[in-house]
């Protein structure tokens, strides 16, 4: 069978390609240990009674109070995705402090970037996705929604505020 050389070319670099990016995927999962979110051990994150207070550090009323305060400076926020708001959605910490953020959804699959950071998640319900950040520059950081989950989706967003 004869295979023309511009094809046979393509071909193997179409091939090569594929070699590259499994490579790429494996070396982000085994080295960087990059992968889905799951729920850390211990948590019940049932998109149906996440949000029940008394069942997740989610369903603490006011929303506020989800913020924690675990040694000066250092911060952990557990905040509810739902359409189409986050809860809390203002978050507020003195400049300098390391914040750790866990997320989940309630509902459908959002979205969770924070503006100036390399904080860029996917939130699914029934996971939790979870990243730590430090804000040494005071300023208004937003937070938005960047997985399309209906007609309110454009409005879904919040705001770490840092003093
Ligand atoms: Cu939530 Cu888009």
């Amino acid at each position: 069978m004869h295979i023309d050389r511009t094809e046979k070319t393509f071909f193997m670099f179409s091939v090569a390609l594929i070699i590259v990016f499994a490579i790429a995927v494996g070396i982000s999962g085994m080295v960087y240990g990059i992968a889905l979110p799951t729920p850390p051990e211990g948590f019940d994150v049932n998109p149906q009674t996440v949000a029940t207070p008394g069942v997740s550090p989610w369903g603490e009323q006011p929303p506020d109070a989800r913020l924690h305060e675990l040694a000066p400076g250092e911060y952990e926020v557990y905040i509810l995705a739902q359409t189409w708001l986050y809860l809390p959605n203002r978050i507020t910490i003195p400049a300098g402090s390391k914040i750790t953020f866990y997320v989940t959804s309630k509902d459908v699959i959002h979205g969770f970037r924070l503006d100036d950071t390399n904080i860029n998640m996917m939130v699914i319900p029934g996971e939790v996705s979870k990243l730590t950040a430090t804000f040494d520059e005071p300023g208004t950081y937003n937070f938005v929604c960047h997985e399309y989950c209906g007609v309110g989706h454009h409005t879904m967003y919040g705001q770490l505020i840092v003093e």
